[in-house]
């Protein structure tokens, strides 16, 4: 489905404080939109919302005619997530972080792990999918956190700061591999301190404390990565068709299940201990969970990014 993605008057309130104020804004589809401003402005606060994780106080987004909200913090299969806090099961290989989430959404194994695969060639990091990821550098287990959000080919793509430890070539190959999402259909946010990712995209909402100071359409898509193409897959990689929606008894998306386990400035929590590892043989994936409850209270607008996947 290419339908734009809608906030109408969306205002959010946790712990007294209002982290979003009267946001009304709409990600087009087809196109790439940067979100930017300073720390706490209420980037990651306005994805989640904007992505179904968290149900705003006030207004609500839709993609298309849908409310992303479901009403528990799932989100649902059309929209795909890139924390900034990545969200990888440290235990498991970068491979198999990326083909979890495509099983979770009903794909047979072998094709998922061929699918896997190809997504981490699209970053330049194929030959590291046997690694465990708690063995990358920040940036690679960033690239496979790219990886696993693209793989699923959904409808709506939020990458929260998705270049933050990217040098410079590597930054402009996931931008451009972003502007292939977008290409062929997908609603593409960004939210970046980089003025090289601003300029990349086709529009940009700038946030101030919570409130909306710059929509800008049009006309920002800069050189950042104008004339570079994406960098060509590793593996043999077959056409990339989107991946279905699961059934509504398979197990949710693994790109929504989150943790903490790099932490960020802005949660600031110590990482949860990881889960046992899993044989690779295993019949069936993990299984990715809800995001917390706590999403659901109005309370924390990040409780949806601490828990691994596989937690009780
Ligand atoms: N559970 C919470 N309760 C109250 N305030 C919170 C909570 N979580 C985050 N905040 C506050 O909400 C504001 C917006 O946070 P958010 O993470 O959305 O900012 P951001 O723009 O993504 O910042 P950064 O660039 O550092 O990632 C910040 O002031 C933050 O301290
Ligand atoms: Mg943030």
């Amino acid at each position: 489905m290419t339908a734009d993605l809608v906030l109408t008057d969306v205002t959010h309130e946790a712990g007294g404080r209002t982290l979003l104020a009267d946001v009304a804004v709409t990600f087009p589809a087809g196109s790439m939109t940067a979100l930017s401003g300073p720390s706490g402005s209420g980037k990651t606060t306005l994805l989640s919302i904007a992505g179904g994780l968290v149900r705003p106080t006030v207004g609500a987004a839709a993609h298309g005619e849908e409310p992303t909200w479901t009403g528990s913090g799932d989100p649902r299969p059309d929209v795909a997530f890139v924390l900034q806090v990545y969200g990888l099961v440290p235990v498991l290989s970068a491979a198999e972080n990326v083909s979890v989430a495509l099983r979770a959404r009903g794909l047979a194994p072998a094709e998922a792990d061929e699918r896997a695969l190809a997504a981490l060639g699209r970053f330049g990091i194929a030959d590291l999918g046997a690694r465990q990821v708690e063995e990358l550098s920040g940036g690679q287990m960033q690239r496979v956190a790219l990886a696993r959000g693209l793989a699923v080919g959904a409808a709506v793509l939020l990458a929260d700061e998705p270049t933050s430890e990217l040098d410079e070539t590597n930054r402009a190959h996931v931008l451009a591999e972003l502007r292939a999402e977008a290409d062929r259909g997908a609603v593409v946010v960004v939210a970046t301190h980089d003025p090289a990712v601003v300029a990349a995209c086709d529009h940009h909402v700038s946030l101030d404390d919570g409130r909306v100071v710059l929509d800008e359409r049009g006309g920002s898509r800069g050189s950042a990565v104008d004339g570079l193409a994406p960098r060509p897959p590793e593996a043999p990689e077959a056409p990339r068709p989107a991946v279905a929606a699961r059934p509504a008894e398979a197990p949710r998306p693994a790109e929504a299940a989150v943790d903490g386990s790099r932490g960020s400035a802005v949660d600031g929590l110590a990482p949860r201990p990881p889960e046992a590892p899993r044989p690779p043989e295993a019949p069936r994936p993990p299984e990715p969970v809800a995001p917390d409850p706590r999403a659901d209270d109005g309370e924390d607008p990040h409780a949806a990014f601490r828990r691994p996947p596989g937690a009780p």
